[in-house]
């Protein structure tokens, strides 16, 4: 049994999530390859399993990725498939980001076998504390192995299908205003040191500084944040969405001194459900 593992990540907590998920493999049973500025040409030939990998944007895939998924080719047998997605919170509600991408990899003959999904941090919206960001990755690192060996035993796992999902999903894309008008609108102020991070990491290209050195934002930006969370002097401003901007990668380490937790309230039941659903599912596993 041959996977191929197809993921994107924009600051990367997918990409942690794939790394931890593909050594779970042994020497040649996977191949992971990260779509990027559309650079793939898709070849299922030589694998019997498909894996898709992203983080949830407004309750949708990244267009980045349903790009990518339309681009597969229909399958002459069926073929397994599994989808992985990371998101900053727990609701049951971003269950429907993958219902697009299942219904065009269903019509080139994929079947859905095992779906999860993954709490990490923010990349937007909020920054969590070092805390809850060090909980999930503690959770994530025990409850990834015991997904991969679902999929490889053919132990089927599905989320909870939520109606009218694929319209909510529709009326929530972010990407689809967000990177063609708000795209346009990101700055960057005096902080800049020109190190052109930036332009090099953008998944889609959407960076481009003139030789005088100003920036140019285009219309393709698929709001990853890449580009503002990654940038070394928080230089970069998020049009209509700086408010929510989050700048920094997050290390993942116990906090040594007290942090202030401004958003005490936000989502705590599904948090709480969330980490106690893992805890189970890992206690059961640890024989
Ligand atoms: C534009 C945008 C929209 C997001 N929407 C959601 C969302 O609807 N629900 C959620 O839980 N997290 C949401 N997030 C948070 C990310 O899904 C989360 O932080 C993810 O782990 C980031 O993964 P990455 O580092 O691989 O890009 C959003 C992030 C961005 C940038």
């Amino acid at each position: 049994m041959k996977t191929l593992l197809c993921y994107f990540s924009g600051t990367g907590n997918t990409k942690k999530v794939v790394d931890k998920f593909a050594k779970c493999y042994n020497d040649g049973e996977i191949e992971v390859v990260k779509i990027e500025n559309n650079n793939i040409d898709m070849s299922m030939e030589g694998y019997d399993v498909l894996g898709i990998a992203y983080p949830i944007h407004a309750f949708n895939a990244p267009s980045i990725v349903v790009d990518f998924v339309k681009k597969i080719k229909k399958q002459a047998e069926k073929k397994k498939l599994f989808i992985i997605k990371t998101s900053g919170e727990p609701l049951a509600l971003n269950n429907i980001s993958s219902y697009k991408i299942r219904a065009l990899l269903k019509k080139r003959n994929f079947v859905l076998t095992n779906e999860y999904h993954i709490v990490m941090p923010y990349n937007m919206i909020f920054r969590h504390t070092d805390e809850m960001a060090y909980r999930m990755w503690q959770t994530a690192e025990k409850i990834i192995p015991i997904y991969q060996k679902e999929i490889v035993d053919g132990k089927s796992s599905k989320l909870k299908h939520i109606f009218m999902g694929g319209f909510i999903a529709w009326l929530f894309r972010i990407e689809f205003w967000g990177g063609r008008f708000n795209g346009k609108k990101y700055k960057v102020n005096d902080k800049c040191i020109h190190c052109k991070k930036c332009a090099r990491m953008c998944p889609v290209g959407n960076i481009e500084i003139d030789e005088n050195g100003k920036f140019h934002f285009g219309n393709k930006c698929i709001m990853c944040m890449r580009c503002s969370f990654h940038c070394p002097t928080n230089a970069i401003k998020i049009g209509w969405f700086e408010k929510w901007k989050v700048w920094g990668a997050y290390h993942f380490q116990k906090p040594t001194e007290p942090e202030e937790n401004r958003h005490k309230r936000y989502c705590k039941n599904s948090y709480k459900k969330y980490f106690a659903r893992c805890e189970k599912k890992i206690k059961e596993n640890e024989i």
